[in-house]
């Protein structure tokens, strides 16, 4: 699938039921994920339990292999559970048409790419306009909003820059903006900094912390201890299975003059 025709999938917006205001964000219910490739079967998840609550901070951790993009993939409606159950702010989205998982991905949830995915070509304020131009809102609303997201994620004066004039860590600063436009109570992350250096890679979890300070719901997918580090909940997978579920009481931040956003 082309990126443009993706990225529409992602953040196209039909109507969806209204939220349950649980203090659960997310439910999963011995949620199994099998892959058929016709002659294998492959386990990606099993029987997953865990709940996320709202305003959480948390890091996936497992080594390559272990589900944790395939976690990622139900989380963001994207894929669903062959067997088990993801309750979404207290909806069952086995009950959920596609339409409706359209509109979950749209509203309910920020998505965040290793590869950043934005569209190239087109101006850092366009990128982060996309998910609001699918979301029909009006062009100047939709332009204050993409200024005002840019400025809080340190790119206000970078707002007519293309992808490819800005560094590794700006563009993920864009894609955090874009993933931010329709203010979904879900940001989910995989590997977002695995393209980046380690300054760069700071950098981009000071700005989820600082979203989580501000009461976001983030998960995020890394490889790296001193990543996951910036977290307040660190669960491990292996081979589909989550291993440990950790609280995180110390999250380190970054201490410097000034703020990154
Ligand atoms: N589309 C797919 N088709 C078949 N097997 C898959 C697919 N996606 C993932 N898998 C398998 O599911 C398991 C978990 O993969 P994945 O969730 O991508 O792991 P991680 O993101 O932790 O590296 C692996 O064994 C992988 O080969
Ligand atoms: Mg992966």
């Amino acid at each position: 699938m082309k990126k443009r025709e993706y990225l529409k999938q992602l953040f196209k917006r039909p109507s969806l039921p209204p939220s349950s205001g649980t203090d659960e964000l997310i439910r999963l219910e011995n949620l199994v994920k099998i892959y058929d490739t016709g002659a294998l079967k492959v386990m990606g998840l099993k029987k997953i339990n865990l709940t996320i609550r709202r305003g959480e901070f948390v890091a996936i951790m497992g080594q390559s292999g272990s589900g944790k993009s395939t976690l990622m993939n139900i989380l963001g409606c994207l894929d669903r559970p062959t067997l088990g159950h993801y309750y979404l702010d207290g909806q069952d989205t086995a009950e959920l048409s596609s339409e409706e998982l359209s509109a979950i991905r749209n509203q309910k949830i920020g998505f965040v790419f290793q590869s950043f995915n934005l569209i190239s070509r087109t101006s850092a304020l366009k990128n982060v306009e996309l998910p609001m131009t699918y979301a029909r809102r009006p062009k100047k609303e939709r332009r204050e909003r993409a200024m005002e997201l840019l400025t809080r994620v340190g790119l206000g004066a970078r707002y007519s820059h293309m992808p490819n004039e800005l560094s590794g860590g700006q563009r993920q600063r864009v894609a955090i903006a874009r993933a931010l436009a329709n203010e979904p109570p879900l940001i989910l992350a995989d590997e977002p900094t695995g393209n980046l250096d380690t300054a760069a890679s700071e950098e981009i979890m000071e700005l989820f912390a600082s979203l989580h300070d501000e009461g976001a719901t983030v998960v995020v997918v890394t490889h790296e201890e001193d990543i996951a580090a910036f977290t307040g909940r660190i669960i491990r997978f292996r081979d589909g299975q989550i291993i440990s579920d950790q609280a995180n009481p110390h999250p380190r931040r970054l201490k410097k003059e000034g703020s990154v956003c």
